[in-house]
């Protein structure tokens, strides 16, 4: 059979409120075009974010029930715990609430004033948690990772002679690790290869720096490896996977992408030293190390994630959805970053709305435009996330893209939902030109696509 079908059937339902364009117009301008401050009930395709918002299966929902919730050494946290060594390895596991619990209590250790961390790309609240140390983020990424057209299949993959570069350049004594973000979320959802893994980590061995990686969608990144990668075809992705943390001394994770759950996170580190700092800051802000600041049905619920999101029946669905959105958008003439990614499709902001400059804020604008056509919910990943003042020199820095992510939550929509988002796309896209650029009129310093407000200018 050449249909794919969701690997699941729908127990449990929650209705979607359809509104029509004037009544989202209202709201649009209520909230100061800024998608965050949209009350999720007046969206009718929520693609925000796959993050927390996955559909949790009957298992999981089961282990709920059976959470333990003692204090100290509950059942739920040694589950948890012998899930994620076997599917690790790590010798040090600690559960956190989400994933920047982790970086935070990582970066607090490691990071501060004069240090400099690499990455491919760093995450927002990856690159907020080591500035906030005092510590400076590069991002790394090879040169086809930042153009939307190239077809390389690993555009996740750090650029290993700037990362060289970089080490000779401020010396491997400030440079307390080196992360490499599976799959590259900011640089459009796109997959790190087995190969660049290793000679990143080889660069990393040689001047005696830890290779940390920040593996919210390790499992979307090796089943990506399985299907790009020369040689990886007959592995199982659960060894593929278990390769990727194996070149790693640590690694970050939000469990609310592939751990399939709506709350959770996980810090693992080799180092016993680092382990046991880890610990006590664990314990001063989170909770005790059995529990990391989440109830046992959490950890329970992790813990059966972690196993479901490696089922290859699953995997071969999740990605192919996430290409058929993409092929049909290509396939209309909408600019998308290529291939498609891992739990997203990027569209090119900057392509799709020529006509609007950057200091306008081509992403948010498309945003706007594809919530008042259609109710879709989407996220900026440009100048509005990413635009900075330089701390070095003190001008205003953009990143290389201006992309609209559609981020695909897991098992949560079915094809008809895909075909509307496609459809709509195609219309917004038909009268690109009566799109009009946006103004920031307020702004916080840090994280400031949250809380932005802009007027249509
Ligand atoms: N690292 C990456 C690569 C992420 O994508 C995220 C979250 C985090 C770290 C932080 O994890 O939210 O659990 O604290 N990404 C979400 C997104 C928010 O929409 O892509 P968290």
């Amino acid at each position: 059979m050449k249909t794919i079908i969701e690997p699941f059937k729908i127990k449990m339902v929650e209705p979607i409120k359809l509104t029509t364009p004037e009544h989202r117009d209202a709201i649009l301008r209520r909230s100061h075009f800024n998608l965050f401050q949209v009350p999720a009930e007046e969206v009718i395709i929520d693609l925000l974010t796959d993050s927390g918002t996955s559909a949790m299966s009957s298992e999981q929902w089961a282990g709920m029930l059976r959470g333990d919730e003692s204090y100290a050494g509950a059942r739920s946290w040694y589950h948890f715990e012998g899930v994620l060594r076997e599917l690790t390895g790590m010798p040090h596991i600690l559960p956190t609430h989400q994933g920047r619990a982790s970086e935070r209590i990582l970066f607090e250790l490691v990071g501060g004033p004069g240090k400099v961390i690499p990455s491919n790309n760093h995450f927002d609240t990856t690159r907020a948690n080591i500035e906030h140390s005092g510590a400076r983020a590069v991002d790394l990424v090879i040169a086809e990772g930042a153009q939307p057209r190239s077809r390389h299949p690993f555009k996740g993959n750090i650029d290993v002679a700037r990362l060289e570069a970089l080490i000779a350049d401020v010396g491997p004594d400030r440079i307390p690790l080196c992360m490499a973000t599976v799959t590259n979320n900011s640089g459009g959802g796109q997959p790190v290869s087995l190969a660049n893994l290793r000679a990143v980590r080889e660069a990393c061995r040689r001047h005696g720096i830890p290779l940390f990686l920040d593996a919210c969608r390790f499992a979307e990144n090796a089943y990506l490896i399985k299907r790009r990668e020369p040689g990886q075809h007959d592995r199982s992705v659960r060894a593929i996977a278990r390769e990727l943390f194996d070149l790693a001394d640590g690694a970050t994770i939000s469990a609310k992408k592939d751990g399939l759950v709506n709350i959770g996170g996980v810090l693992l580190m080799r180092d016993p030293a680092l382990a046991r700092r880890a610990d006590d800051l664990l314990i001063l802000t989170e909770g005790f190390v059995t529990y990391g600041g989440l109830a046992g049905r959490d950890l329970e619920a992790m813990a059966r994630g972690f196993v479901e999101v490696l089922d290859e029946d699953y995997l071969h669905y999740r990605l192919r959805s996430v290409e058929y959105l993409g092929e049909h958008l290509l396939a209309a003439g909408i600019p998308i970053v290529e291939p498609p990614g891992g739990h997203a499709i990027y569209i090119d902001a900057a392509a799709f709305c020529p006509h609007i400059p950057p200091e306008q804020f081509p992403g948010q604008a498309l945003v706007c435009a594809l919530y008042r056509h259609a109710g879709i919910r989407a996220v900026e990943i440009g100048s509005v996330m990413f635009g900075r003042v330089d701390p070095d020199t003190g001008e205003s820095a953009r990143p290389p893209m201006e992309l609209v992510r559609l981020a695909i939550p897991r098992r949560v929509y079915t094809q008809s939902h895909i075909d509307y988002t496609v459809e709509a796309a195609i219309e917004v896209f038909e009268r690109r030109e009566q799109i009009r650029g946006l103004r920031m009129i307020d702004a916080p310093p840090a994280l400031r696509h949250f809380t932005a407000k802009f007027v249509e200018v």
